[in-house]
This record gives C-alpha cells, structure tokens and sequence, in this order.
C-alpha cells in the first residue's frame, strides 16, 4: 500500500522520480507527489490522481534541477484522495516534508498535544503528524532529528524525509513497511520495493526494522536502532528487469497469466531431487517434528486464502493431518486454539499484508511452528517465520494476482507431498507418480492456457453486460470458485458470488432466476455426478450454465448450456488448470467492459494496513 521513492545522485531527480512512482503505482493510485530542495527551499508537486496527471503537472511547472528528492504515490486510508491529503506533507515551519507507507495507530493522540502547542494540520492524513514531530524535535542535525521524531511513533511506517538545511541528502527509516535502498553510477535509489530500484541495480539494501540511512549521492551510511553506525551488505536480487515490465502484452495481467507454466515450473523443480523426492532446504522441520503434529492452520487474505483452500483439501487427503483454514483478519482477533503441535502455515505473495504479518507473531507467540510461503524476498513476512518457502513467481505487478496463486498452490502440493511421505502415507510408488504429475503440470497448464484462449474470449461475451454470476463447486472445485469469482468482481466490478454446490439450496438458489449465469467448476470426479445434481437443480430455475470440466465428462455433461474442457490431469491437480480459463474469463470481460485491469479501482497491490 503507497508507494516511496527517493534518489539522492549526479543527475535530474525529477525523471527519476516520476519513472520510479510509475513502477510503484499498482501500490497505490489515488494520488501522487513528489518533493525536491531547489534554492534552500523545498518545491513540492502534489495532485490527487495517476501519476501521469502528476507527470503532466511537472512537465508544465517543475523543470527542476535539483538532484536529490522524493516521491510517492498513495493509496488513501486516512483522509479521502485529495490534493491537500497527497505526500509528500511538510512541516509548518517549511523546513522538512516527508513521504510516508504505513499507518501510525497513535496518530490521534500525537495530533492533539501538537495542537495544543499551536501546530495548525493542512491534511486529515496521519503521515502529517510526523513532519510536525520533525519540527518539534530539530536539533540541528537531520539524522538525529528523525530518529527522535520516529520515537514517538507507533503503528507501521517507511519514511523519507527532506529538510531544506540539507539539500544535497535524504534520510530514511523504517519499522513494519519495507524499504530497500541500492546505489549505481548515477546516485543512490529508495524505494518501497525492489521494482523502483531493479533497473539501476539488482544490489540492494534492505532496511531493518528502525534502522535509518543518510542517503547521498555517493551511497548511504546506515545507523542501527541505537544510533551507532553500521555496515550492511547488498542482496543480489534474481528478478530482472524483463520480468517487471509488459514486454508486449497489453496488460501485466495477462502476462502473468501467461507466465504460469514458467511460474509453477520454476518454484517446483528446485524442490524435486534427482531420485524424485520432495526436498526443502527451507523447512525446517525435524522429521520427529512432522510425526508429532497434529494440526495445520493455513492463514491468509484474498487469493491466498483461496490458494490455502486448495492446500487444505490436499493435504487432509493426502498427509491426513486436519486442515483448517482462515482468513488472517479473522484469525487474528478470535483466540484460536493453538499449541507446538500446530504446524501454521501463512500465505502471502507481497510479505507484507497487515493481517497476515499479525497472524504470523500471533502464532509465533503462542509456540506454534511457522511457515511462510511468501514471493517477496527479505519481506516481513518472510523474515519473521520460523521456516520460508520462497514461491519462485518473479514480480508481480498487476493488482489482482495469477501467478503468484498458482505458484502458491504449487508450494501447497509440495508440502502436502512431504508431509505425507515423512508422515509414512505416500509409498514409493505413489510418490513418484504424484511427483511425476507435479513436473508434468507446466507443459499441462501451458497447454490449457493456449487450448481455451480463443473459446474464453467468446464466452466473455456474455458476461459483459452482467450485473451478477455465480460460481459453483464441491472440494477443490469450490476452491477454484471462490479465486474465479474474486477475480471476475475484483477487475470487471461485476457482482459474483461463489458457493460450495450443495449449499446453494440453502438459501441463495432464491436468486436464481431466468437467464442467471452459473459457473458451475466440475473436475473432480469424485463429486462429478453430485454437482451435475446442482446443476440440473439451478437449470431447472432458468439458469444458463458453463460448466468447466475435463474431456472425460464431455458425454454427462448433457444438460448444460457451455462447456469448457481442461487437459485430463490427475483431479488432484485439476484446480490448478481449471483456474485458467477463470483467470482469462475475468480478463476478457473486464477488457470488453473498458476496466482498467492492473490498477482496479479502490485497491492496492500490498495491503499493509488492517
Ligand atoms: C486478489 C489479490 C488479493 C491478495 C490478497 C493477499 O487478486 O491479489 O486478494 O491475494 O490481498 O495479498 P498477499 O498475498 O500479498 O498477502
């Protein structure tokens, strides 16, 4: 959520500036601005809006020369998008002004004892609040300043600050959102995530929690929380450049879309060894460990979440462990059960989602083993767990997410495999047939992705002008409806609901009436026939039904309207091909009703706050 940059270097800051918020604004884009020192003073640009509205307002006003400034792009929690409520937000006496990702939960309080010293607030933001404590405790020395003023803070924040008695340097500091910092050539770059940063450098620092860096042209001398100087070394990062850009697709979304073969196949074959085994360098957990679990808690947001829904049917049946599943917001604030033989387990591609971070110390405090399956390297999450498995999805960018799920599901699979060997349940043979299908599903999802393109953007058709669709299924078929029905409200801003099949009749068949879409997910065989039950008694409403499925079903899938078929695959593994054409179905619609597909509106790509 929001986006920071900063360059301190030898060069124009302003392009760097505006190019860097570009590569951040699936972070945030409800407003924008950036800040420079131009002759002792500081020159802020701020606009509510895209960044584009922003670069065309410095375009017309803002030739500056300076080479040192900041940037950011916001996505509104305190305050509506306004001009007023954009960063960067300066201090009353004019001398610092900051940018800011997080939330400072004490805000409130902070504001009220600067008002009554006669501090007059120009935002309804809380980001406000820390320039003004910036003022209040100036001793001259900028370094200093901030980490005193940072002190009284509680809550989440990524700060970079400009005083205008420094013009030639930027400091920063973080606790609870991300900062990574790289230098090259032309100077030293911040950001609040590597994608800023990626085309300068892949060599970069990340920022401890309060640690805080003095950033100059000629790189960043970095303070640990006590104030002492210390020496930090660069991370290499594996990303490249190629990877976080369109190379040719319309939109990041369907890149990643496409990327899912790569995606999938790259997080799995580091994990197979050359006899076929399920290894973790990165799980660690005993074998004694495993034998004595006696639960799984899977806790995530959104998608996550989904992708958790389909680790949990595999691994009941596989390592047969039960398997609950929760969202993070609710996790966190309901006293679950827990004790050291609950293995929990968090999903999150950013490493940074509010709920999810909370859920993970929530459990680490009550003694439980942790495991992070995260796609953001060095994040919170990934850094507080007891054991990380890195999804290998490569950037992603676009809002709502496809490869990092399937990556996700991938890692699922995985463990679920382990668990069950070391769990004595999975024989020699049967592992190196669920191994054996694990390597064949690239070329499968491949395969799907090209075979039901042309049929999907037909399909799409229909669901243009809908105001509502429903999305059905049993087991995993279930957990595919839940992720389609996300992803064809959350960028097409049609209302759709999913439903477990045989629930419908509880309650929600009421509105199903003439002419209603229902998505009916139908690739498990082994409740094949029960949902084709749902789907008779939805048609027998008036419904029009698409039903997803595999060739093998062709002739008992008699009753319904349209059909659509995946590669035949193991039904263990179905989910993660019956996902596709839902992924490309949201697409297509979403493009056909003129939405804007990688920046939905009302949405972030990183949800770092509760
Ligand atoms: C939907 C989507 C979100 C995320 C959710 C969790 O397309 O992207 O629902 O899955 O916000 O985000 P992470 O995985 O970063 O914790």
């Amino acid at each position: 959520m929001c986006g920071i940059v900063g360059y301190a270097g030898v060069n124009r800051a302003v392009p760097y500036l505006l190019d860097g918020l570009e590569k951040l604004e699936y972070r945030g884009y409800d407003s924008a601005g950036i800040a420079v020192v131009e002759n002792g003073a500081l020159r802020i640009t701020k606009t509510r809006g895209r960044i584009s509205f922003l670069a065309s307002l410095v375009a017309s006003e803002h030739q500056s020369p300076a080479t040192v400034g900041i940037g950011h792009t916001r996505w509104a929690t305190h305050g509506k998008p306004s001009d007023a409520n954009a960063h960067p937000h300066q201090s009353g006496s004019g001398r610092f002004c900051v940018v800011h990702n997080g939330i400072i939960e004490n805000y409130l309080q902070l504001k009220a004892a600067l008002q009554a010293d006669g501090v007059v607030f120009r935002s309804e933001t809380d980001t406000e609040v820390i320039a003004h404590l910036l003022d209040k405790n100036w001793d001259g020395d900028f370094v200093s300043t901030v980490r005193k003023a940072t002190g009284q803070l509680e809550g989440a924040y990524a700060i970079c600050v400009l005083c205008s008695d420094f013009p030639d340097r930027i400091v920063c500091t973080r606790w609870g959102s991300p900062l990574v910092l790289g230098t090259c050539d032309a100077g030293t770059f911040i950001g609040s995530d590597v994608t800023a940063i990626l085309q300068h450098t892949s060599d970069v620092y990340y920022l401890d929690g309060h640690e805080t860096a003095l950033v100059t042209k000629d790189g960043a001398v970095f303070y640990d929380k006590t104030g002492a100087a210390i020496e930090k070394q660069p991370t290499r990062i594996a990303w490249n450049l190629a990877a976080a850009q369109k190379g040719g697709y319309e939109h990041f979304m369907l890149k990643e879309i496409m990327e899912q073969p790569q995606a999938f196949a790259d997080t799995v074959s580091p994990r197979i060894s050359a006899d076929k085994r399920i290894v973790f360098e990165d799980f660690h957990l005993t074998d004694d460990d495993i034998r004595a679990l006696r639960r799984v808690a899977i806790v995530a947001c959104g998608s996550a979440y989904h992708a958790g829904a389909v680790g949990k049917y595999v691994m009941e049946k596989l390592a047969r462990l039960p398997v609950e599943i929760d969202i993070a917001s609710e996790f966190r604030y309901r006293d679950p059960v827990l004790d050291a033989q609950t293995l929990v387990i968090v999903i999150s591609q950013s490493g940074e989602t509010a709920d999810t971070l909370a859920a993970l110390r929530l459990a680490n405090g009550r003694g439980c083993k942790t495991l992070c399956i995260v796609n953001v390297v060095s994040s919170s999450i990934a850094n507080e767990g007891s054991s990380v498995i890195y999804t290998h999805a490569g950037p992603e960018i676009a809002v709502a997410t496809t490869k990092a799920y399937c990556a996700q599901v991938a890692v699922l699979y995985l463990i679920a495999g382990y668990l069950a060997e070391k769990r004595g349940l999975l024989s020699e043979e049967a592992r190196r047939a669920y191994v054996a299908e694990l390597e064949a599903l690239p070329a499968k999802i491949s395969e799907t992705l090209s075979q039901c393109d042309a049929q999907i953007q037909e399909l799409s058709q229909m669901f243009i002008p809908l105001e509502h669709a429903y999305f059905i299924g049993r087991n995993l078929d279930y957990a595919c409806a839940m992720e389609a029905s996300l992803k064809l409200k959350e960028i097409s801003y049609i209302h759709s609901e999913a439903y477990a099949a045989g629930e419908l009749k509880h309650g929600t068949i009421s509105l199903i009436e003439q002419g209603t879409l229902v998505v009916a997910l139908a690739a498990c065989d082994d409740v094949f026939s029960k949902t084709m039950s749902n789907i008779k008694e939805v048609k027998a409403r008036g419904a029009r039904v698409l039903a997803v499925s595999t060739a093998g079903h062709t002739d008992a899938m008699g009753e319904v309207d349209f059909r659509l078929l995946i590669p035949a695959t193991d039904p263990l593994f179905a989910v993660t091909l019956e996902v596709l054409p839902m992924q490309l179905l949201s697409y297509y619609t979403a493009r056909s009703r003129g939405c804007d597909i990688d920046k939905p509106r009302n949405l972030a790509k990183s949800v770092t706050v509760e």
